[in-house]
């Protein structure tokens, strides 16, 4: 039976949102000790479960953390937290856990948090966003899905702080990503968006992207972008689990292609909604 929304999941508790509480000797709140998965619902089904547990799974290894549940108990406690059809998000958190004292290394026998709750995904912007581009100052374990999330958080709030949505992450003359999504530009008619590793998060939307494209022969690479590449493309796209294939109408000031979100952009959308609709049709 689906709980009320308010209910979360708390280390084996099924309790309401404000009696979820976590001590302040969790490594998660003093070191940001920990990792995390957002996974898009739709049609009371999550979307690419397998491909979350399995990012879950590597970024727990990345950090040194014992999977504390299997993936069917994962599932089980998603299917009381997800609430009717509407489209929603899971959020899980696993942190380090409680330790006696503060202490950087890592103690041996810590338990770890184990937290989720599911949550409505906000209307999305289909008439495109602003983006400005900044330096990456984030660390080089980029495809850790970590809690420690303040350079992102920071850059993130740099765009908006200049009427914008989205900061796209430069390094060493490449874009990288966005401040909490992927990047896809359109370079003479080739869908491109930069190679996995280190650098950025493996995004699952970005793969369902990918193999979108493969399967409607649409011409894709996975190549470095370059800031004269990316300033000049006719199109360019960040997806995220949450805001989904989002079109760039301007980037630092200036506009992106017509301004507006371009064709190959319509395509891909109507291919990716198609794609939800799967899940929201009763099997
Ligand atoms: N963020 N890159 C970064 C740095 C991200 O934080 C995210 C997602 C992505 C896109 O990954 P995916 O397609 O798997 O959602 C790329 C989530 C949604 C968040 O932090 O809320």
């Amino acid at each position: 039976m689906a709980l009320d929304a308010s209910i979360v999941y708390l280390n084996g508790e099924f309790l309401p949102l404000n009696q979820a509480k976590v001590s302040v000797m969790d490594r998660g709140f003093l070191f940001g000790d920990g990792v995390y998965e957002v996974i898009p619902v739709y049609g009371g089904r999550p979307l690419r479960l397998d491909e979350h547990m399995e990012r879950l799974a590597s970024s727990l290894r990345g950090i040194r953390i014992t999977p504390p549940l299997s993936n069917a108990e994962w599932a089980s406690i998603f299917s009381r937290l997800i609430q009717g059809a509407h489209d929603q998000s899971i959020y899980l958190h696993v942190t380090r856990g409680v330790a006696p004292k503060r202490d950087h290394a890592i103690p041996p026998d810590i338990e770890p948090t184990v937290f989720a709750m599911c949550t409505p995904i906000a209307p999305l912007p289909v008439d495109g966003i602003r983006t400005i581009t900044v330096d990456d100052i984030r660390w080089d374990w980029c495809h850790i899905k970590a809690i420690t999330l303040l350079s992102n958080v920071l850059l993130r709030q740099e765009a908006i702080d200049r009427g914008c949505t989205e900061a796209i992450l430069v390094r060493d003359g490449y874009a990288i990503e966005g401040a909490a999504s992927n990047l896809f530009v359109l370079v003479d008619g080739v869908l491109v968006t930069p190679p996995k590793s280190n650098e950025l998060l493996p995004g699952i939307t970005r793969d369902l992207v990918l193999e979108l494209a493969a399967q409607h022969g649409i011409p894709a690479s996975e190549r470095r972008i370059t800031l004269q590449e990316l300033k000049t493309a006719p199109e360019v796209w960040m997806t995220s689990s949450t805001r989904e294939i989002m079109p760039v109408i301007e980037l630092d000031g200036a506009p992106v292609g017509s301004g507006s979100p371009g064709p190959a952009w319509q395509r891909m959308q109507g291919l990716y909604q198609d794609y939800k609709e799967i899940l929201r049709r009763p099997s």
